[in-house]
């Protein structure tokens, strides 16, 4: 989106913000697809964690997507959108077995990562399809919090518990429909992913009834110009070709599946902030803004860089900063950060803030989550409200003190 119809939604809604670009999210998704067009069956299932609001999952089911979620609300959510429990796949970890049988029981494709839950749940229900999450121990991922296939992960089953996992699907006569697996976020090396893909296409061959494979997710996004990103048309011809080559060799049509979370929705949204206070010290200049990790915690949380721009003065004489929020412990969203020059009153616009951003967001301060806009067609839509003291007031009991 250009700057000046960002100041505009900001006028008209506020700050802090979060807008999201409809257009992006359909770009993606439309590259996505053309990437793996040559395989019969694809399914995209969008990660709900990155973004769970009701319009932009609207929006995602209109382009054709299913879901995966990773909670019982995230598919209940998902059903208010208007999926059918079919095009939803729920791949919780750690989860008790009365949620997993709960969401089961509404039709859901269940995807089972621990050889507990998967011994109970064949006993009881064999006749439920269910995928299993394989851990193939590779390590992959931008970020020690975000790899999830290595080997000291909590998540899948290792690929080392195959003979184990056949013994359970053997003993319990249960319907193994689909196998899946997810490395981490921020793949760079596409190599490094086919080789976890060989892996589990080889897991795929001990079971015969097989309806899909799923790769997951985990494609690497741009944060900025220049940035490395995953190729993803480069790992659509490469995955293709020894996708088709695979189902010829099961002698079954299998889908292929994903589930990107970051890829469809990441570059689609800015959130924006006013710029309160500007804090000259011995050593840095600092631009205090009226948001913190509260709003958007990934900085603090796992080092991620935003692009900021300072969109009411775009084009002004650039300056170093440290942009900072107002929450009472160390809040920071950039250190020595090059951005125009900033004036208290300003609106600065961080970018790649569409996933995993509103969805972390807490109450942290006694502070309001944020507005949330989707613009589409050329014209911003409301699509959550800014929080008032009533929303932070309500599940709160009082009691005679
Ligand atoms: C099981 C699973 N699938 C998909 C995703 C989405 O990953 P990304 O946002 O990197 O596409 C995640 C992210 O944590 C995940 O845990």
């Amino acid at each position: 989106m250009e700057s000046n119809q960002l100041l505009s939604v900001a006028e008209e809604f506020g700050c802090p913000l979060y807008v999201y670009d409809a257009e992006k999210i359909q770009s993606q998704y439309n590259r996505l697809t053309n990437a793996f067009s040559k395989v019969e069956k694809l399914r995209i299932n969008y990660a709900v964690k990155a973004l769970s609001n009701l319009s932009v999952l609207k929006l995602l089911k209109k382009m054709g997507s299913g879901l995966d979620t990773v909670s019982i609300q995230e598919v209940q959510l998902g059903l208010r959108a208007g999926f059918s429990p079919d095009r939803i796949i729920y791949t919780p970890n750690g989860v008790s077995m009365d949620e997993i049988e709960e969401v089961a029981a509404l039709g859901v494709q269940i995807n089972i990562d621990n050889l507990s839950i998967l011994e109970q749940f064949g006993a009881k229900h064999p006749q439920i399809p269910v995928c299993i999450r394989i851990n193939p121990h590779v390590m992959a991922g931008g970020n020690s919090n975000i790899s999830v296939g290595h080997i000291d992960s909590k998540f899948g089953i290792s690929i080392h518990q195959l003979p184990h996992i056949l013994r359970i699907v053997e003993n319990t006569k249960m319907h193994i429909n689909g196998i899946h697996m997810h490395t981490g976020s921020d793949i760079l090396d596409i190599e490094v992913f086919l080789y976890a893909a060989e892996i589990l296409f080889d897991t795929a061959k001990h079971f015969k009834e097989l309806d899909f494979i799923d790769f997951g997710s985990g494609f690497k996004v741009p944060y900025k110009k220049g940035d490395i990103e995953t190729n993803v048309e480069e790992m659509g011809k490469k995955l293709t070709k020894r996708f088709l080559a695979f189902e010829k060799e099961y002698g079954r049509e299998l889908t292929l599946a994903f589930e990107p979370g970051k890829f469809l929705v990441s570059e689609s949204g800015y959130f924006l902030a006013k710029v309160n206070v500007v804090k000259q010290t011995t050593s840095t200049v600092f631009a205090g803004i009226d948001s913190g990790f509260n709003h958007l915690i990934r900085p603090m949380l796992y080092g991620s860089e935003h692009y900021i721009e300072n969109i009411s003065h775009p084009k002004g004489k650039e300056r170093f900063y440290s942009v900072v929020g107002y929450i009472c412990e160390t809040d920071t969203f950039a250190t020595n950060r090059r951005i125009t020059e900033i004036k208290e009153g300003d609106i600065l616009s961080f970018r790649n803030a569409g996933a995993y951003c509103f969805t972390m967001a807490s109450n942290y301060n006694s502070r309001f989550k944020p507005a949330e806009v989707l613009w589409m067609d050329g014209k911003a839509h409301l699509i959550r409200q800014r929080e008032t003291m009533e929303d932070i007031l309500r599940n709160q009991i009082e009691i005679e003190i």
